[in-house]
């Protein structure tokens, strides 16, 4: 057959009109392949050692059993990638676990839980082990990908709440609420902003009675959505990346941190001076002016641990270089601080100066350390010193180079570093995307470096200060990952003086406690504005109950010390200050319990009372417990009455004893100088004299605080020098303390560790005992004093708490009744 010549214009239309039906088909196509592609059909699986490996139509699955209560959840529509994570240091174990097929579905059965594996759509479905639903993927909706970002739907709950989610506003409770995870330097953050400073993309869901964790280990940007503008799902996305989550099903809260926590690692042991109360301000300059805080604070007999030097100490803005002006002799300043009992922690950037004549950024350029464009060319960004370079600390030779900068500041007698605008913050706020991070050898863009830079600036801020110096470092970080309790403590960034902020502040570390970090703060009295007298009063009591006790103010404010409001807000914060100092090692002990198990120092009542309904009420979810013995009840100052709620068990007020029963609400009648504080029925809280700094030595009595109940309880007191890692070669001391009252018996065990107390003998101070007539010490009968002194000192013919002395060792008290 011949084709027929055609002229050549009629030619060109044909070939229009053939290109263009072409284009229509693909067009049609694409429409035809759904906008939002779902995994689909499996097609097949493989049982491996740790779980199964799972085809589907359009995915890949692995599904690794991390322990019984543990699942790994991977997915990606192409193929799985190579495994990494900066956020989890834990290993799956080896578990025993059943894999069964049946025809609609394969089941993955544990000692904890089972897994249901829908085979037609593929689909997942979490139930206890005699098969009621914990968690499942919203039928219909389940996984998918739009374009690059992938989602997961999870059917919604009757009564579901949710807790968690690191640096989060809002309520404690997040239903009805929807977050994004894109760290970022929010000045003068408000209520409702979001995104804050770090991410952390674990959350707590809660329903019938029973709770579960998701982590989204994913560092892209990602969004959760907890049931806003919508009653069907909750779901969390990523913009790229896989879909890989941790699904964490414990009986308890606590259980669930401490699940977590074994993946994302646990906050070692800080050093005890960081402790203590801590004194800033942008900033302390001259030396003469550091000088001059740091005797007032002794002087006016505040305790103190900590002075802090914000960014006017260093030339020009350059990272690791001193004003040499201001601070002529930085090693004799900080040993001259030491003297006085304070340690000295520095502000530390990440921007580097571009500037030829300065070191630290002539050898980061030898080490090839800064990010560069796709193109190869630096990205500049312009901060404090003007135009920067910013290291890439995803890249392991940049975290060395960065390591030994540091190593100076240990030299010259620096304790404690401060990791300030490592989200990373740039004028601009919007960094470009095309920026290249080395994310230890996976070369990826800023689109999934960012959320976990900070994390790895922590991280090489930690080790180069831990080498220099073979000590505890102190590590403060503004933004973070998950995983950040493993280098720095963080604090909650450039807040507000206003009454609402520092309760805001409170539900923040609240949230970052039910989210794997224990060590956190907020700046006390507020960053910018100027606090009401009044205000800044409370906000110090409320920081000494907070696990970092640090006063911070703007530059462009007044002056932010406690002894600048007046005479009385110095006695009341002076009272507090005082007290935490007594409370030292009760607080180091909680510490202690969090280094150890995940379980914040400051806990949200919903890790003790997950299922008690009010804890979640507009009225009471600023409530907390410091550790495990005092519930704190944090009131704005501007009110006259508050509502309270004490949840189950019995409660003592602390400051006149009365014992109240839980369960209910009432309401107080508040006082400017008198934090709501309760002691919970059973307590025993260790206690030590009145010292100013963590570098005094305090009596040799440590002082055992008891409160009457109806239940048994148990507390750890731990010991240690308080600065090495001898700790961790059997050097501590500790000892468990046993209150059991159907025995009429507090035990003290023998102490574990070769560390030798500190504290020769222990007074005991029973509190709601008044029946008692007689008490005897492995046997023997003791005298028994009467106190009617109050947590100040204060006379109180009302207080009826019994004292007696006792050896510090192992024995029984015999209450006779
Ligand atoms: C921002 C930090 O959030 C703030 O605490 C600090 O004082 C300023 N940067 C100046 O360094």
């Amino acid at each position: 057959m011949s084709i027929p010549r055609l002229p050549r214009k009629k030619l060109k239309n044909l070939c229009t009109i053939l290109l263009c039906s072409s284009s229509l088909v693909l067009m049609m196509t694409e429409v035809l392949a759904h906008p939002v592609l779902q995994p689909g059909k499996l097609i097949s699986y493989t049982r491996n050692p740790n779980g199964v490996a799972i085809k589907t139509e359009h995915a890949q699955v692995e599904l690794t059993v991390f322990s019984p209560g543990v699942i790994r959840v991977r997915m990606d529509k192409k193929n799985l990638g190579s495994d990494f994570s900066y956020a989890v240091t834990g290993q799956a174990s080896k578990t025993d676990f059943q894999l069964t097929e049946l025809d609609d579905k394969l089941i993955l059965q544990t000692s904890a839980l089972q897994l249901l594996i829908q085979k037609q759509t593929f689909s997942l479905r979490f139930e206890t082990p005699d098969g009621v639903l914990i968690n499942q993927d919203e039928p219909g909706l389940s996984n998918s990908w739009i374009g690059d970002e992938v989602s997961s739907y999870k059917t919604l709950q009757d009564g579901e709440r949710f807790i968690g989610l690191g640096e989060k506003t809002g309520n404690l409770d997040r239903r009805g609420s929807a977050y994004t995870n894109w760290n970022t330097d929010a000045f003068r953050y408000t209520g409702e902003t979001d995104p804050l400073y770090a991410s952390i993309p674990f959350y707590i869901g809660i329903h019938h009675g029973m709770n579960y964790g998701i982590f989204f280990d994913n560092s892209y940007q990602t969004d959760f959505n907890f049931g806003a503008s919508n009653r069907r799902f909750s779901s969390f996305s990523a913009q790229g990346g896989e879909l890989n989550y941790y699904f964490i099903f414990q009986p308890r809260v606590a259980d669930i941190l401490r699940a977590y926590t074994d993946l994302t690692g646990r906050m070692p042991l800080p050093p005890l001076w960081s402790l203590g109360y801590q004194q800033n301000r942008w900033s302390y300059y001259p030396e003469s002016e550091v000088m001059r805080i740091a005797q007032t604070l002794r002087e006016k007999k505040i305790p103190a641990d900590g002075i802090t030097l914000d960014i006017h100490y260093m030339d020009g803005y350059r990272v690791f270089s001193w004003d040499k002006q201001a601070f002529p002799d930085p090693k004799a300043m900080t040993a001259r601080l030491a003297k006085l009992g304070f340690k000295t922690t520095v502000i530390v950037d990440p921007g580097i100066k571009i500037d030829a004549g300065y070191a630290t950024y002539t050898r980061g350029l030898q080490q090839d350390a800064f990010l560069r464009y796709a193109d190869g060319t630096h990205y500049a960004g312009e901060v404090w010193p003007g135009w920067v370079v910013f290291p890439d600390f995803t890249r392991a030779a940049t975290r060395s180079w960065w390591q030994a900068e540091v190593a100076s500041y240990a030299k010259q007698g620096v304790a404690g570093i401060w990791n300030d605008m490592n989200e990373i913050s740039t004028w601009g706020q919007k960094m470009p995307n095309n920026i290249l991070f080395d994310y230890d050898g996976q070369l990826t863009t800023h689109k999934q470096g960012r959320n976990v830079y900070a994390l790895e600036m922590a991280r090489s801020s930690h080790e180069g200060m831990k080498q220099a110096s073979g000590e505890r470092p102190f590590i403060l970080s503004r933004s973070g990952y998950a995983g950040l309790q493993r280098y720095a403590a963080i604090w909650t960034g450039d807040n507000t003086a206003d009454e609402e902020h520092m309760l805001l502040g409170v539900r923040l570390l609240n949230s970052l406690g039910l989210s794997g970090m224990p060590f956190t703060g907020m700046d006390i009295g507020g960053f910018t504005g100027t606090p009401t007298a009044g205000l800044y009063a409370r906000w110090m009591q409320i920081g000494a109950f907070t696990p970092y006790f640090r006063n911070h103010a703007a530059s462009d404010s007044r002056s932010s010390e406690p002894w600048t409001y007046g005479e009385d807000v110095l006695n009341i914060s002076r009272n507090y200050i005082n007290l935490r100092y007594r409370l030292m090692p009760y607080l180091y002990s909680s510490f202690h319990q969090a280094a150890s198990s995940g379980l914040p120092v400051m806990r949200s009542l919903a890790i003790d009372y997950t299922h008690d309904a009010q804890v979640y009420s507009r009225h009471y979810q600023n409530q907390y417990m410091f550790g495990d013995a005092f519930l704190i009840a944090p009131f704005t100052s501007n009110k006259e009455f508050g509502r309270l709620y004490l949840p189950e068990g019995e409660w003592y007020d602390l400051y006149s004893d009365k014992r109240e029963p839980g369960k209910q609400a009432k309401t107080l009648e508040l006082r400017l100088d008198r934090l709501p504080v309760y002691v919970k029925a059973g307590s025993i809280i260790p206690m030590q004299s009145q010292v100013q700094s963590t570098a005094e030595q305090p009596e040799d009595s440590l002082f055992i605080h008891v409160y009457n109940g109806t239940q048994s309880n148990s507390a750890s007191y731990y010991e240690d020098d308080g600065h090495s890692y001898a700790y961790q070669n059997g050097d501590f001391y500790q000892r468990q303390m046993r209150f059991v009252p159907e025995r009429r018996e507090i035990q003290f065990e023998a102490s574990q560790g070769k560390h030798a107390s500190k504290f020769r003998k222990l007074e005991i101070l029973l509190h709601g005992f008044n029946d008692v007539r007689s008490i005897a010490f492995n046997g023997k009968t003791i005298d028994l004093e009467t106190l009617r002194l109050g947590f100040f000192g204060q006379e109180d013919r009302e207080l009826n708490v019994s004292k007696f002395t006792i050896p510090n060792s192992a024995g029984k008290i015999t209450l006779n009744y």
